[in-house]
């Protein structure tokens, strides 16, 4: 019988039979997916200093201690309801919030569902490795809190799944434990998702830019509708914040110790590699990669899928209630596009451009913490910059992909692509030389790989050399 100590939530799930008998099926399997698909040689005997969710309370919603991984208590909450909550956008706006998924957006609002699911187990699958590699015990907690996260996050869409979509949803619960990120016959359903993440550079570059495509997306089903989905998304962001700090604070470490390597050279950049340091072009090449990547994920730039969720009120822009206009029926949205050969400005209807919004927002987002990062650089007194690349650049899904553009926005021939690609795409040799300088563990507590700098403090206030991770004999 499954119970709440088990399974921490505000659901109600002692008195919801039907729940409990759905979940009595799923968490058995779910834990079968977390021993083999999770973190790699940290499951049996290792205890971490983890955070958990134990209520929704703005002070106090996490628990922390010591903890298994297996043994994490994995817990269904959503935000707190608001009292007579109305649509907030979309030709219903102003209608009752929705309690029940209605027969006419079923459809739609399971696979934004499925969609969003799909994404959270499978960055625990791409990171399984990374524990073996890590440059501190600070560091390798981390990562595990992201993990258990993402599994929690895998429960909120279970959840939903079970609660309001009876049997398709219970078969959708199933096949998000059956698909795998990277495999041949039942890969993630997202690209970005499907690759492996080997290296902690890569590591903290996708809770940088891919995490805050997550935070996109979440902020945007915060607005929707459908009241569980949207108070189920709220909570979600509050730990999303931490694997954005993880990733931001992640880099501006390695960029600090980048600095005090490079100042050791007389600030020439490549040194910075013979001193087992990450140089600055790598470190930009990697940013060119998964910032653009993760530009991907917020869709086509004019999409009547992405139109169609925002009328019937099943998604919203970020922040919905700081625009204005809450139903834009005829309004327009600048983009740039490339016809002809020609860059040129084209008015697309502004619900048709819902992708574009979000996305410009997310890049608002991203340029604040590069603001940071480069404040590090200043701080060192160095001149480089690290920045965005241009949005056109480095595309695989909308309509820039089928052209070829340099960071800086300018359409470049296949052939000139091709001979420069090297210098802006992340190549063998970088991946390489990243594995070289990863290959031995630091298990030793305050003790902190060459090529990263300690973080200014520790979790929950514990000093930074706690034994953030135990092994146990
Ligand atoms: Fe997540
Ligand atoms: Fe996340």
């Amino acid at each position: 019988m499954i119970s709440s100590e088990q399974i921490p939530n505000n659901v109600d799930l002692a008195s919801n039979k039907r729940l409990q008998r759905a979940l009595e099926h799923w968490q058995p399997r779910y834990l079968d997916w977390w021993r083999e698909m999770g973190p790699q040689d940290f499951q049996d005997h290792h205890q971490v200093y983890l955070r958990t969710a134990i209520s929704v309370d703005a002070d106090g919603w996490a628990h922390f201690d010591f903890v298994k991984l297996p043994e994490y208590r994995w817990g269904i909450f959503l935000a707190e309801p608001v009292k007579d909550r109305v649509i907030g956008h979309g030709d219903l706006m102003g209608k009752p919030a929705w309690q029940e998924v209605p027969g006419e957006f079923r459809n739609q609002l399971r696979r934004l569902i499925v969609t969003q699911g799909d994404t959270e187990p499978a960055s625990v699958e791409q990171q399984r490795k990374l524990g073996s590699k890590c440059p501190s015990l600070y560091d390798l907690r981390n990562l595990f809190q992201v993990n258990v996260e993402e599994g929690r996050h895998l429960w909120s869409m279970a959840y939903l799944l079970h609660s309001y979509f009876g049997r398709d949803g219970r078969d959708e619960a199933e096949d998000l434990l059956a698909r795998t990120s990277g495999n041949a016959d039942k890969p993630r359903i997202l690209e970005a998702f499907n690759e492996p993440i080997d290296n902690w550079l890569d590591f903290f570059m996708f809770t940088m830019f891919t995490d805050r495509d997550g935070k996109s997306q979440l902020m945007s089903l915060s607005e929707s509708a459908l009241d569980p989905l949207a108070r189920t998304t709220r909570f979600m962001l509050t730990e999303e914040a931490h694997h954005m700090f993880v990733g931001e604070t992640g880099m501006s470490r390695i960029i600090e110790r980048t600095c005090q390597l490079m100042k050791a050279a007389g600030g020439v950049a490549e040194d910075v590699r013979r001193q087992g340091g990450i140089d600055l072009p790598m470190i930009q090449r990697h940013l060119n990669f998964w910032f653009s990547r993760s530009l991907d994920l917020h869709g086509s730039e004019i999409s009547s899928n992405a139109a169609s969720y925002f009328s019937n009120g099943l998604k919203g822009r970020a922040r919905e209630e700081t625009f204005q206009d809450h139903t834009v029926v005829d309004t327009y949205y600048d983009m740039e596009v490339f016809e002809g050969g020609q860059l040129r400005r084209q008015e697309v209807l502004m619900r048709k451009a819902m992708n574009e919004v979000l996305r410009d927002w997310y890049v608002g987002d991203c340029q604040a913490g590069l603001d940071r990062w480069n404040k590090v650089l200043e701080n060192y007194g160095l001149s480089d910059r690290l920045y965005l690349p241009d949005k056109k650049f480095g595309r695989g899904i909308g309509i820039y992909s089928e052209f070829h553009f340099t960071p800086q926005g300018e359409s470049i021939s296949a052939e000139q692509w091709e001979r420069k690609r090297q210098e802006w795409l992340p190549s063998v040799e970088d991946k390489e030389y990243l594995l070289s300088i990863m290959v031995e563990p630091i298990f030793e507590p305050g003790v902190f790989a060459n090529y990263i700098a300690p973080p200014r403090r520790g979790i929950n206030r514990l000093p930074v050399n706690h034994e953030y991770v135990r092994t146990e004999a």
